[in-house]
């Protein structure tokens, strides 16, 4: 395994000093820094590579297209697919969420099926649901949390019926950190047959995906919290099952034959991928997973772990400070409150110290009512972080408190 303190090297945006201090980044679940590798590769793409795929008679397209087409091997291989054909790239995992919910909306749905949710969510698996539910006439019925802040699984389980028909939640917690019970989970969506979408954003660098063993229909993460470019995403598909669904949107590239008066589609990946693709995105992601793939997901996943018990044992030490969530696993991300002190005001004392955290709902505001508080300072961790950074995220909290 890398030594830490030389990993930090590989980030250059660390080398930056914020208002006088040192940088200190905790905000990784909004978005990962990334490291030279993957710069490099998209500068060099955009440098001496760039080339449409699929058409084009040139070098460079050909050249193009077997390193999009490479990117998506590598994605299914990361995550435990058998096949690259089950492989969409998409804008990040909100698009895939909407993609899902539009093309089960278009025929697969009825009024009167059920679609499961958590109270963990963040909006974007919340909002395109309610977009389908309006449209469709389905219900929405969401699993509560426990007082720990783990999926309430009985009620999960008693809440599963015919009539759902999708079951749809986080693998980890963006505003908390909570890891749930993935395969357990849908497993008992499976009994009922309903078909199930995991959204991976926040393990897919932690926890390894294994598509097959966890058995879920769909998967969806983001490049730009993979240490990979935004604008970039993925949606893991079964293929049987994308192959049975209309495309999502209509264009180049994802047809069969054209005419004014019939057009007949492509089959899966290609079906769903309208248009020029992100090529650039697609490389800068295989050059993302190369670079978790050196490091090793249970060495980031050790690293993170170690720190977030130091940050949570720190910030619960420091009088007034609730760390909100007491789950059973918490993976790289501690939410907190101070009583008398609000949370973007923390937020703006902790960066002139030079201490990035992210503040307010974290797009989880079913999430926040249900914790009775309108937001939180959300301290997130990655491999590029230390105990020094813990230490001064510690030491900024501290002194932020003298100002009230
Ligand atoms: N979903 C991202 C976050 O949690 C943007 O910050």
């Amino acid at each position: 395994m890398k030594n830490l303190g030389t990993l930090k090297k590989d980030f250059p945006q660390l080398n930056k000093s914020v208002r006088g201090n040192p940088f200190v980044y905790l905000d990784s679940a909004a978005t990962a820094l990334k490291p030279q590798s993957v710069i490099d590769r998209i500068n060099h793409y955009y440098s001496f590579e760039i080339a449409n795929v699929h058409r084009g008679a040139h070098f460079f397209a050909d050249q193009g297209t077997g390193f999009y087409e490479a990117a998506r091997e590598k994605v299914a291989r990361f995550i435990g697919s058998t096949s690259s054909d089950e492989i969409i790239f998409t804008r990040g995992t909100t698009e895939s969420i909407n993609l899902v919910a539009s093309i089960l909306g278009d025929g697969t749905l009825k009024a009167g099926d059920e679609i499961l949710l958590t109270e963990l969510e963040h909006h974007s698996n919340i909002v395109p649901w309610q977009l389908v539910a309006e449209k469709v006439g389905v219900k929405i019925r969401v699993a509560p949390i426990l007082e720990s802040c783990d999926i309430d699984l009985n009620t999960f389980k008693n809440l599963l019926s015919a009539n759902t028909k999708i079951v749809s939640f986080l693998s980890v917690s963006n505003a908390l950190g909570v890891l749930n019970p993935v395969k357990k989970m849908i497993q008992m969506a499976k009994e009922v047959g309903a078909i199930t979408l995991v959204d991976a954003a926040q393990s897919v660098t932690t926890i390894p995906t294994d598509v097959q063993a966890w058995g879920c229909d769909f998967l969806t993460f983001s490049g730009h919290k993979m240490f990979g470019p935004t604008g970039i995403g993925v949606l893991y598909g079964k293929n049987s099952l994308l192959n049975s669904l209309p495309p999502y949107q209509g264009g180049g590239s994802m047809i069969d034959q054209v005419s004014f008066e019939k057009t007949t589609y492509l089959r899966a990946p290609q079906r769903f991928e309208a248009g020029t693709p992100h090529v650039a995105g697609a490389v800068g992601l295989h050059a993302a997973i190369d670079f978790i793939e050196s490091i090793g997901i249970q060495n980031i996943r050790e690293v993170e772990k170690q720190l977030v018990a130091q940050t949570v044992k720190e910030l619960q030490a420091i009088s007034g400070v609730k760390v909100l969530g007491n789950p059973s696993e918490r993976i790289n991300v501690v939410s907190f409150v101070i009583d008398g002190i609000h949370h973007g005001d923390l937020g703006a004392l902790l960066d002139q110290q030079g201490v990035a955290v992210r503040v307010g709902h974290h797009c989880c505001q079913p999430l926040m009512k249900k914790l009775g508080v309108e937001g939180t300072v959300r301290a997130s961790l990655s491999i590029y972080n230390t105990e020094e950074d813990v230490d001064r995220l510690i030491t900024a909290v501290k002194k932020a408190k003298e100002f009230f």
